[in-house]
């Protein structure tokens, strides 16, 4: 049984107000895509959804005089540092387990090349998922952070892949 839902998670103000901020039609179709990747991964679907979800949760908006000012967002941005830590701080004031805090945290941190060192770095399979699920719903000139969707709609999707998950969980139990 999980402790911490999506729908818990989608709730909270701090999701609203953050990830909101970038996107919560993107956020939600990330975690969609995670979820879907996981299983060929052969990772925790659970976690996936959820580092899908909250994958873009540290972004900051970088306008200057109105306009959103992309050399300063590239030169300055640490969406990926400030949403790792904002994920683990929202979940485990949630209640949720502390390993699966940790291992999303560090999937939001390794979504994107910016964060990571130059060189062979692996990552792991719920890291790499994440990355897909993203680069999956990317559009171009950014629009993905702009797509909008019915508020209505989006609780109906985040409790449907709620059930998916749960979904997933009673067909692991063996009986
Ligand atoms: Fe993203």
């Amino acid at each position: 049984m999980r402790k911490v839902t999506l729908k818990n998670i989608y709730q909270h103000p701090i999701t609203q107000k953050y990830v909101r901020r970038s996107g919560m039609a993107h956020a939600i179709s990330v975690a969609n895509h995670a979820f879907h990747l996981a299983k060929t991964y052969g990772v925790n679907p659970d976690l996936a959804a959820k580092a899908g979800f909250l994958h873009d949760i540290g972004h900051y908006n970088w306008y200057r005089n109105g306009e959103w000012d992309y050399q300063l967002y590239k030169n300055c941005d640490i969406h990926p540092i400030k949403g790792a830590e904002r994920a683990h701080k929202l979940l485990v004031r949630l209640g949720e387990d502390k390993q699966a805090a940790k291992e999303i945290a560090h999937a939001v941190l390794f979504h994107t090349e910016s964060a990571l060192p130059e060189g062979n770095f692996q990552l792991s399979p719920l890291q790499k998922v994440v990355h897909l699920a993203d680069e999956k719903d990317k559009q171009p000139g950014d629009l993905h952070h702009y797509r909008n969707i019915d508020p209505k709609d989006e609780l109906r999707l985040i409790e449907k892949l709620d059930t998916k998950i749960d979904q997933h969980e009673d067909s692991e139990i063996i009986v």
